[in-house]
């Protein structure tokens, strides 16, 4: 059996197991239902139970006692509605940085889409040569390969759209409202949730591929942070006191992007403006950009059609393709 059918059947397991704790199923049942031998049952089960999902057996019934906070193939598989994105899934316990192999990925020729995820990063990449803490098992740490027919130009609407759809999922899931801070991060409550760092192979007027690497702040408490981070760094588990299915966050994130990203190829970032200004963190504000060895200082007036920040300064308006903003 090859691993796709495996991870289908281990589905369709956990769909008859009632896909929740203290679900269960007679044995004889199970094994009917999918046409299976005792001895490929027993096999799922231990197949499921390496996966994080621990199916007990007593007395001829079995049932679903334990659902491990994995991301793994499986559990993405079985939470994935988008169509394109995560189709194909390279899932790790430990990497180096999911950017970076994504990237050696998609040199390789990986297909638009593909998924690198990882439990943990060792070497966790930010922006401006930063790194980014990566721990074990709380947060989501992955990477997206895309290959959108754009002028490099238009490249960093990804980002923008990135965070858009981070602060929709968000929204939708945990009900919380998440606000994008230009360029690319997505913040609750003022705290950073959530970093985007888009990489970019391309050639003078067309795009090879991008990396999409997205860090979301999932399950840590507050001391899981470390010293400089604990004032400026949020999770949801902080901000909704509610542990959350990494997996079903991330499929629920690759839904919304894909849905966004379809459109992004057709349009580009304009149509998305009004909607990313909504939900902007500092529209209005007095902040600090800076942006190489400029330093500018006006109020946020808002993003123009192709997502460069708008500043109203002494001088007149200031357009900023990159940079970094601070409060004033
Ligand atoms: C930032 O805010 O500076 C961007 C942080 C981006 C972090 C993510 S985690 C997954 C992906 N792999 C990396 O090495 N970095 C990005």
């Amino acid at each position: 059996m090859t691993k796709k059918d495996q991870i289908e059947l281990a589905n369709r397991f956990l769909t008859i197991l009632g896909d929740r704790i203290g679900g269960g199923i007679a044995l004889l049942e199970a094994e009917k239902k999918l046409s299976a031998t005792p001895t490929q049952l027993r096999h799922l089960i231990e197949l499921l139970g390496g996966w994080g999902y621990k199916v007990k057996e007593s007395d001829g019934q079995l049932n679903l006692v334990e659902v491990g906070d994995f991301v793994n193939d499986f559990a993405i598989r079985h939470y994935l509605a988008a169509k394109v994105l995560g189709q194909k899934i390279h899932s790790y316990q430990s990497l180096g940085s999911t950017n970076t192999t994504a990237w050696q990925l998609a040199e390789q020729g990986a297909p638009e889409g593909t998924l690198v995820v990882a439990d943990r990063q060792t070497a966790g990449r930010g922006r401006l040569g930063r790194s980014w803490h990566s721990p074990p098992r709380v947060g989501l740490w992955f990477s997206l390969v895309l290959r959108p027919e754009i002028a490099p130009a238009e490249a960093p609407g990804l980002s923008l759209l990135t965070a858009l759809a981070l602060a929709q999922t968000i929204q939708s899931r945990c009900r919380m409202e998440a606000k994008i801070k230009w360029p690319n991060d997505c913040q609750i409550a003022g705290k950073k949730v959530a970093g985007i760092l888009t990489e970019l192979s391309s050639e003078m007027d067309r795009v090879n591929f991008v990396i999409v690497g997205v860090g979301l702040n999932v399950n840590q408490t507050k001391s899981d942070f470390p010293a400089g981070l604990k004032t400026k760094a949020t999770s949801l588990f902080v901000e909704t006191k509610t542990k959350w299915q990494r997996a079903e966050v991330l499929a629920l994130f690759l839904k919304e992007f894909e849905h966004f990203y379809l459109q992004f190829k057709k349009s580009g970032i304009a149509p998305f403006i009004k909607e990313i200004e909504r939900r902007m963190a500092l529209l209005g504000q007095k902040v600090k950009l800076a942006a190489g060895k400029e330093v500018i200082t006006g109020k946020v007036a808002g993003l123009a059609p192709d997502g460069a920040l708008l500043l109203e300064t002494k001088t007149g308006s200031y357009r900023a393709i990159s940079g970094e903003v601070a409060v004033l």
